[in-house]
């Protein structure tokens, strides 16, 4: 299987934050950095509101639990059973909040020299499991003497494994996976492929906002996956076709 799925190739896309916000003082300019503090808000009124519903559906049913629990109507078994429930409702907002820290800013990355292979390698370590149940095959494509790059390993490791666990789940009666790393100039890539249902155009500019999902999910992967390639003076960029499949190339600068 080669990186580009069967048939014409689908449209190059890249979709980063920053590019619209770049120097300058003309009309254009203007524009772009209206544009991009816009962009901005819609961002953060999306983030608040998505946010408040991710929030509130687990309260919802910690307050239940705790309201049934207090009546003191229930035998022991039950209480164990709602506690257990109430348990993992607020194991679901502890890592929704933590997952959130993700698009902050304020972290800077721990950054140490690092063979983007080998990272690969214990990305897709974490992802076996989930690959042999959905009956996904592997590609992969390393290539020999990569520079080592600056990066903070745990940042880079959620970003493949996001990407990693988006394309298996994108192949729910199986496929094939294909990751490969390259060198290109002064940039390291390391993509992703997958042969499953790729990705409509009306959602192909939304996958990287906050909360943004398909499959009843947080719709946080690609979001706090993109913030962190930023704060890496990276990207992401993806090319999809719909019922072929999908590339995501996370490309990282070598200095
Ligand atoms: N490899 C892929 N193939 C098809 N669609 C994809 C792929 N990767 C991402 N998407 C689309 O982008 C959306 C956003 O992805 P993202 O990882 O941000 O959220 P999610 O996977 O839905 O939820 P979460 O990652 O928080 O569990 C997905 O719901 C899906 O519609
Ligand atoms: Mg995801």
């Amino acid at each position: 299987m080669s990186h580009e799925p069967k048939g014409r190739p689908p449209p190059r896309r890249t979709v980063s934050w920053s590019e619209c916000s770049g120097p300058g003082d003309g009309a254009v300019d203007r524009l772009r950095r209206q544009l991009a503090e816009d962009r901005h808000w819609v961002l953060c009124g999306k983030l608040v509101s998505g946010l408040a519903h991710e929030i509130n559906n687990p309260l919802d049913g910690v307050i239940n639990s705790v309201r049934l629990i207090k009546s003191g109507k229930l035998n022991p078994e039950r209480v164990q059973e709602y506690l257990a429930m109430i348990e993992s409702e607020l194991f679901r907002i502890a890592s929704l909040s933590k997952r959130l820290l993700g698009l902050s800013r304020e972290q800077p990355p721990h950054r140490a020299p690092t063979d983007p292979n080998e990272l690969v390698t214990k990305a897709l370590f974490f992802v076996d499991y989930r690959m042999s149940i959905n009956g996904v095959r592997l590609e992969r494509q390393l290539a020999r003497r990569l520079p080592r790059i600056a990066i903070d390993q745990t940042m880079i490791l959620q970003v493949l494994v996001n990407l990693l666990v988006n394309a298996i789940e994108s192949m729910p009666e199986g496929g094939l996976l294909s990751v490969k790393t390259a060198a290109e100039g002064d940039w390291v890539l390391i993509s992703v492929a997958d042969t499953g249902a790729g990705i409509a155009d009306e959602d192909i500019g939304r996958i990287f906002l906050p909360f943004f999902s398909t499959k009843k999910s947080t719709g946080l992967g690609l979001s706090v996956s993109m913030n962190i390639a930023e704060q890496h003076g990276g990207t992401i960029e993806v090319e999809s076709a719909v019922g072929k499949g999908s590339i995501f190339t996370l490309r990282l600068p070598c200095r």
